[in-house]
């Protein structure tokens, strides 16, 4: 552990302010919080900002919809999103809102830099226009058909059927999903950040090094940034026409500055709002140019750009400092598929609470996250047996053998000595690696580590057999030796434990009445002290409660009977659509259906709505691209029977030709269902 504590400033992504904080969302809010108390435990000072991401065209109409003011809106979610972090023990030092003065201000000012340096362009642009609703519409607003495969009812920037991308205006018939009106093409005068002229100062930020030598980003950002540099930095659009819920633009009137534009901002207006209420702190020893403290952004790998290239250079243009390193991770999957309403497996903070323990769910996260972007993936079955098998059967086990036997046979009283010095300081050794990899954000390995540690301490304890020795006459001393040597092991494991599970930490404190648990307390043992009646630490998974989770995850799921689905106006509507018209058995017959093996499926590169299916069908094999990709994770299609049109003309795309369709229901995105023969039908078999 190094000597000088550090200075840092630490974010979370800003959750969007009109919807709930679910699973996906708390792998970054667990990530980050883990980090935090990690730091502080090392004696470093660190400080943890966040806040509600409250502008936007979202959350505007989604206000109208309900009938409030965006601002009562974004309030009552701002009140259960604290509740819902709260409740996860994710801890901020302050936890803010965008739509505040402080953002206000600093939004203001840091455009106002920008302009007078020469970086904000301002021309027309022509944009889609609901002349019904009288607004701009952003590209996910309009719905039509796809100029390329002709699948009806796609978003205006992207087709989830076939992957093509485009703008609105190639939609054919492309309809406002606000009115269902056709959209017209009205111009208007847009704000502009010239991004290129950061390429020098962005380039340089990305290839250098943050504190200790450390990279800024993770070598799969730093490929992703090679690639925008070649594509060339694009001038950003950061105006937005009223009606918009944000700010308005100075000396701009009816333009406000788009949600992105202050978004990032809501970090430094939090830390400002803090420095507010604690006088001790600097908000320009945070942020100045100068600055000494780190800083670091904790954020979801679909939010690079935003932090990566628009924010560095926003910061940096207004004269601030830049940020320390961006710490991206990836997406979470239940079931090694995308989150699902439908499936129940679309889980929010809330409904989790209400059947399972927080630290559950924290301890599993850890286990599972390193310092990549991989996604992550959360199997229900294995949650239960990980926690059951690590926490209760491993580490709580330990004090749970050894308090009883102090309770009774020592009053309470912990030995003066520890039996096994040198497995103590074995254990306390431990810690430095441990510690490196919660530095590193390799908490899959750290929780490895003290997996073993929990392994070494329960052998320390069969082997002594506290339980045969406390039945032999004059053995109380050594029985209270072993049960002390257990019960400081298990408090170094608690203590290497305690950024996962705080509230384990907590009771671990009151039960052996001594300070909190720091990396450098536990060097000395607690010895010859009173320890407290042993309560439950921790209980096990009841596997019924993760399945009523996943019911009541899909109770929630209230049918919506809307002509056109609004972009993220959750579930889909009861299916409606009219049975087609009549045909005959020989019309039918004409359509070669058959069964179809997966024997690969693959990521497409540069279409993510898509997977390459490689399909045994008897005699051949077909590839097959498919808009599945939003439903199901490639490694869980391999092996799976589908049903193929095989006669269906291939079709050339950009990635390759497609030879046929595999046959799927449901309206599309994360809620598709392929049809699955049963297992025994054979892959070339004809389908009737
Ligand atoms: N409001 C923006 C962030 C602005 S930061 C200046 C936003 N909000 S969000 O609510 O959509 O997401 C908040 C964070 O949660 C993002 O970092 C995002 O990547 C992360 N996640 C949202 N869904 C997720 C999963 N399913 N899995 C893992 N992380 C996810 O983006
Ligand atoms: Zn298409």
């Amino acid at each position: 552990m190094p000597d000088a504590p550090r200075t840092i400033l630490v974010t979370s992504a800003l959750p969007y302010a009109n919807g709930p904080i679910h699973l996906g969302h708390l792998v970054e809010y667990i990530q980050t919080d883990i980090w935090v108390r990690f730091q502080r435990a090392a004696g470093n000072h660190c400080l943890y900002v966040c806040a509600d991401d409250a502008h936007g065209t979202p959350i505007m109409l989604r206000a109208e919809r309900d009938g409030i003011t965006p601002e009562s809106l974004i309030e009552a979610v701002g009140v259960e999103h604290r509740a819902d972090f709260r409740d996860f023990f994710v801890e901020f030092d302050h936890y803010h809102t965008t739509h505040s003065e402080e953002n206000r201000a600093l939004a203001t000012f840091i455009y106002e830099r920008l302009r007078d340096g020469g970086h904000i362009a301002v021309r027309e642009i022509r944009q889609a226009y609901d002349p019904v609703k009288e607004m701009f519409l952003p590209d996910r607003y309009i719905r039509g058909t796809c100029p390329r495969c002709r699948a009806a009812d796609q978003y205006g920037d992207s087709c989830e059927s076939c992957g093509a991308t485009y703008t609105p205006t190639d939609l054919i018939n492309p309809v406002s999903v606000l009115s269902g009106q056709p959209p017209i093409e009205r111009e208007s005068e847009h704000h502009f950040v010239k991004l290129a002229d950061f390429e020098p100062m962005l380039r340089e930020w990305v290839a250098g090094t943050g504190p200790g030598g450390r990279p800024r980003v993770q070598p799969e950002i730093a490929n992703k940034l090679a690639e925008w540099f070649d594509s060339g930095l694009r001038d950003w659009d950061i105006s937005r026409d009223a009606p918009y819920f944000g700010f308005e633009i100075p000396g701009a009137p009816g333009k406000y500055f788009y949600v992105w534009l202050d978004a990032p901002i809501g970090y430094m207006a939090s830390f400002r709002a803090l420095c507010g209420r604690r006088p001790d702190l600097d908000f320009d020893a945070y942020w100045g140019a100068g600055s000494k403290a780190e800083l670091y952004h904790f954020i979801g790998k679909d939010i690079a750009y935003f932090h990566t290239l628009f924010w560095p250079a926003q910061l940096h243009g207004a004269g601030f400092r830049t940020p320390s390193a961006v710490f991206c991770h990836g997406f979470l999957t239940v079931n090694g598929q995308k989150m699902s309403k439908s499936r129940g497996t679309f889980v929010k903070a809330r409904t989790y609470l209400e059947h399972l323990d927080p630290e559950y769910l924290r301890y599993y996260f850890a286990c599972k996250l390193g310092a990549g972007i991989d996604d992550i993936d959360l199997s229900l079955d294995d949650f239960v047996q990980r926690v059951n098998a690590d926490l209760v059967g491993k580490v709580v086990n330990i004090a749970s053998r050894c308090a009883g036997f102090i309770a009774r046979g020592s009053d309470g009283m912990l030995a003066d000595a520890l039996e096994d010095p040198a497995l103590h300081d074995r254990f306390v050794a431990a810690g430095d690696s441990i510690a490196a990899h919660y530095e590193g954000r390799e908490y899959g390995r750290a929780q490895r580590e003290i997996m073993a540690l929990a392994d070494l301490a329960n052998q320390y304890i069969d082997e002594r057999k506290p339980w045969v020795l406390a039945k032999q006459p004059g053995t109380a001393a050594e029985v209270q030796a072993v049960c002390t040597m257990g019960i400081n092991l298990f408090r170094v494991i608690a203590t290497y434990l305690a950024p996962v599970l705080p509230r384990l930490a907590r009771k671990v404190e009151a039960f052996l009445g001594c300070g909190p648990t720091s990396w450098t307390a536990v060097t000395e043992p607690v010895l010859g002290r009173r320890i407290a009646p042993y309560e439950p630490l921790l209980t096990r998974v009841d596997p019924a409660k993760v399945a009523a989770m996943v019911e009541a995850s899909k109770e929630e799921l209230a049918p919506v009977a809307a002509p056109v689905r609004a972009p993220d106006a959750g579930p889909a509507s009861p299916p409606s659509e009219p049975i087609a018209a009549e045909i005959t058995i020989d019309d039918f017959a004409r359509v070669d259906l058959r069964v179809a093996r997966v024997v690969a499926a693959d990521l497409v590169e540069g279409a993510d709505k898509l997977l390459r299916l490689t399909l045994d069908v008897g005699s051949e094999q077909r590839t097959v691209f498919s808009g599945i990709r939003a439903a199901y994770e490639p490694a869980a299609l391999v092996g799976r029977l589908v049903v193929l049109v095989a006669n269906l003309k291939p079709r050339k795309m950009r990635f390759g030709v497609s030879e046929g369709m595999v046959l799927a229901s449901g309206p599309g995105g994360s809620d598709i269902w392929l049809v699955t023969p049963d297992e025994g039908a054979v892959p070339g078999q004809r389908v009737r």
